[in-house]
């Protein structure tokens, strides 16, 4: 199927449901108990098990276009390091000098020829080659091929950088995504222009990341932001092994009754979400603008950190499209930061309240059910 019939194809499911007000269901309700959000071992389990062993999408390629483009960050406790080398192709290390460990780069991006330590000046290149030692004569001799930057498995799919947090561990990507890369392929997110970028302390991961797959609460929580836009409670669901799009419907989509179906424009009135498990989301809610949010889980069960990038389309030239942009850019951070997050607060209160022994997903919230039966399966030790 060609994308524009795909979309097609999404778009009238989402018409029938916002024409029948119904919305894709699961089989049943579904109910976990607050442990999984809680307690403190399972929390640390769960980060071994699923963030550091499974690859996560760390950066956009647009981060590093060019040779000598980094982005430093820590993830987790790891400092990682993620360069373009000269070859066009993104490699990652742990930001650490095999000297005695100093960090190389500060957080934030840049672009270098050499990476100098800030200690003793031992210097590596954008392979991670210990390329010179500041006084080598006095110091004696090493083995300068045993002491390149520590690598992490590092692989650019879509657009995105993933890289494995844990050194040694293989990724394979293209077994990880399946058919989720082409799918998020189609967002050619490798073509896109950085507007803004962001980080926004939030809830836990896991309540942080219920918001992110459903859209019950679009109309009661966001009327004032993206509310305005979507359909509540109106969801088009397609799986793809743990990763998941979200096919909203936008409030134009009444528009279509009065359109015979080869002269709708299709891409005009839905929004796709694309949730690439365990923490990453795509959405596109305007043609020519999209978020993408990366959460990160923080040294508690009820911290997270979430980095999010406003691309939009075309670099913004005029004053006109600068201000749609902002607009557009304003409207997400108001509906994370002061709706979303502000909720997810309360949330982790009301958890630490007792009021709940567990939490239940709706039979319309199929995405959020599923997340969880990931998390419980990968914790199960099933690797997919
Ligand atoms: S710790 Fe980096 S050069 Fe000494
Ligand atoms: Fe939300």
């Amino acid at each position: 199927m060609s994308r524009e019939d795909e979309m097609r194809e999404l778009t009238r499911r989402a018409y029938a449901h916002y024409c029948a007000g119904t919305t894709d269901q699961a089989p049943s309700t579904m109910a976990i108990e607050i442990d999984a959000y809680l307690d403190p071992a399972r929390y640390q389990r769960e980060l071994d098990r699923i963030f550091r062993r499974l690859p996560l999408a760390l950066a956009l390629g647009i981060e590093l276009p060019n040779a000598g483009d980094y982005r430093a960050m820590k993830v987790l406790d790891v400092p990682v390091l993620i360069v373009r080398g000269k070859d066009g192709v993104a490699r990652a290390f742990l930001n650490a000098c095999r000297h005695r460990g100093a960090r190389l780069c500060a957080p934030g991006s840049g672009h270098a020829r050499v990476f100098t330590c800030p200690y003793h000046a031992w210097a590596y290149n954008e392979r991670g080659e210990l390329l010179s030692r500041y006084a080598a004569e006095t110091f004696g001799d090493v083995d300068h091929a045993a002491l390149g930057l520590t690598p992490l498995a590092c692989a650019e799919r879509a657009g995105l950088i993933y890289v494995m947090l844990t050194p040694d561990l293989a990724l394979d990507v293209d077994a990880w995504l399946g058919e989720f890369a082409p799918e998020l392929a189609t967002l050619k997110l490798d073509e896109w222009t950085i507007f803004e970028q962001r980080e926004l302390p939030g809830p836990g991961w896991k309540v942080a990341l219920d918001g992110y797959l459903e859209a019950y609460h679009h109309n009661s929580l966001h009327g004032k932001t993206v509310g305005k836009m979507t359909v509540g409670n109106l969801l088009v669901l397609d799986t793809f092994g743990p990763h998941q799009r979200l096919t909203f419907g936008r409030k134009t989509l009444g528009e279509l009754q009065h359109q015979a179906e080869a002269d709708w424009d299709a891409g005009k009135h839905i929004r796709l979400i694309h949730n690439c498990f365990p923490n990453l989301s795509v959405s596109g809610i305007l043609g020519d603008h999209c978020l993408v949010s990366q959460i990160f889980p923080g040294p508690t069960p009820d911290t997270t950190l979430t980095r999010q990038t406003v691309l939009v389309a075309q670099p913004p030239l005029t004053d006109e499209a600068r201000a749609a942009s902002q607009l557009f850019s304003d409207m997400v951070l108001q509906a994370v930061r002061d709706e979303d997050y502000v909720v997810g607060a309360t949330i982790q209160e009301g958890l630490q309240s007792g009021a709940n022994r567990e939490f239940l997903f709706g039979r319309n919230e199929p995405a959020v059910q599923n997340y969880h039966r990931t998390v419980a399966r990968l914790m199960a030790g099933d690797a997919r």
